[in-house]
């Protein structure tokens, strides 16, 4: 099956939306999204036999699926809605202890950022924030330098964890985890992973990485239908203790059965992982990767050729199918939020953008649907906006 706007008949979209933006929730082909219904339907047609008696086989089924294709074990995975509902969980299953020390830096996503102020807030804790800059973010040994700095640093404030993500969302890079987590062995504290943009968007082995807390969404980049995110808590940290943040009816009865029961919700998106799997076999897996990425990279390319700036990344093995593309003229997030609406309304397509060490940038996406045209297309277009918007400023 060729790749580009040949596979956009098996998408949703609305037939003159561009997707740029692939990052932000994902999508599931036609014929996944029709499973889910089915699993719905089947649900609805005896609920009562489904919540009391086929659910919990049915979410052995699908998380024995997402453990082999993230390299864990079954036991070590549990789903959840969301990326910022796992990682709150997350955050709710470390014993923490008033004056303790957690590290993580000044890109991660909102939430978790959030989430890390208020519970340093709450349990009086030490929050600290690493601060990336556009020279850090494009040298490895410079990451690594700022994640050990702040490890030194506090090492004697008992230092509990260090957050960090695997492909960060703005700006998009990929992280040196093996050595991060490394660092944290070194400095006795514990893993906590944001990988809500991982899986589908490269290989991932857990294992491997021997990582203590992995979150993830699975709705972003591997055709299920969303919501669906899973936890990942490695089986020696597994405690009696360890709780989602909603108690449920099985309070007591360990992580498994704790975060499969949480009251009533639809866990229908739960049960798409087989479809998702089948199709990206169909499609290949290295190819999936190495299209998309490409894509990305040309992205990058024609968006900075086309405004004549700079991608932020100048080494392409720091991001994978998501760049950062510096927006000429444009100074604030202010004037950037309205030309991007404005092309959103008047032009169908989404330009994300943020601002990092003093510039706006946009963050581009490239996905088995992507074509060199749309990047020629909507930087061409964006360009014209943006010009109107600057003259408009300055008359
Ligand atoms: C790195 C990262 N972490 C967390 C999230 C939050 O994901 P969700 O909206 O599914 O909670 C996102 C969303 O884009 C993300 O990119």
């Amino acid at each position: 099956m060729e790749f580009g706007k040949q596979l956009l008949a098996l998408f949703p979209y609305d037939e003159n939306y561009i997707n740029l933006n692939h990052a932000s929730v994902g999508m599931e082909p036609i014929h996944i999204g029709q499973k889910r219904l089915y699993y719905l339907n089947e649900i609805n047609k005896n609920p009562e036999k489904w919540y009391r008696f086929h659910l919990f086989d049915e979410m052995k089924r699908n998380r024995q699926l997402v453990a082999d294709f993230v390299g864990s074990k079954i036991n070590e995975i549990t789903f959840v809605m969301n990326a910022t509902q796992a990682f709150q969980d997350v955050l709710a299953a470390i014993q923490w202890k008033e004056g303790d020390t957690i590290i993580y830096t000044n890109i991660a996503y909102p939430a978790i950022r959030n989430q890390i102020k208020h519970l340093a807030k709450c349990q009086k804790l030490n929050a600290v924030e690493i601060v990336l800059t556009k020279e850090i973010v494009n040298d490895n040994v410079k990451i690594l330098k700022a994640f050990e700095d702040a490890m030194v640093a506090n090492k004697d404030k008992n230092l509990k964890a260090v957050a960090f993500d695997h492909i960060s969302s703005v700006p998009s890079m990929l992280f040196p985890i093996n050595d991060i987590v490394a660092l944290c062995k070194k400095y006795n504290c514990l893993s906590i992973c944001d990988g809500a943009q991982t899986p589908g968007h490269i290989d991932i082995n857990l294992h491997k990485y021997d990582v203590d807390y992995y979150i993830s969404n699975m709705h972003k980049w591997s055709f299920t239908v969303r919501p669906f995110a899973f936890i990942f808590i490695k089986e020696s940290l597994q405690h009696e203790d360890i709780h989602p943040c909603i108690i449920g009816n099985y309070y007591g009865k360990g992580y498994v059965d704790e975060f499969n029961g949480k009251g009533t919700n639809d866990p229908s998106p739960f049960f798409t992982v087989q479809e998702a799997l089948d199709f990206r076999k169909m499609l290949g897996e290295e190819r999936i990767q190495s299209y998309s990425r490409n894509m990305a990279y040309r992205a990058g390319q024609i968006f900075a050729e086309t405004w004549g700036t700079q991608v932020l990344h100048s080494n392409k093995d720091m991001y994978v199918n998501l760049v950062n593309i510096e927006v000429p003229f444009i100074t604030t997030m202010v004037d950037m939020s309205e030309i991007a609406k404005d092309l959103l309304f008047k032009e169908n397509f989404w330009l994300t953008h943020f601002q990092f060490d003093g510039k706006i940038y946009v963050r581009i996406s490239g996905y088995v649907y992507n074509e060199e045209s749309d990047y020629i297309h909507c930087s061409a277009v964006a360009l014209k906006y943006i010009k109107q918007y600057a003259e408009k400023q300055t008359s």
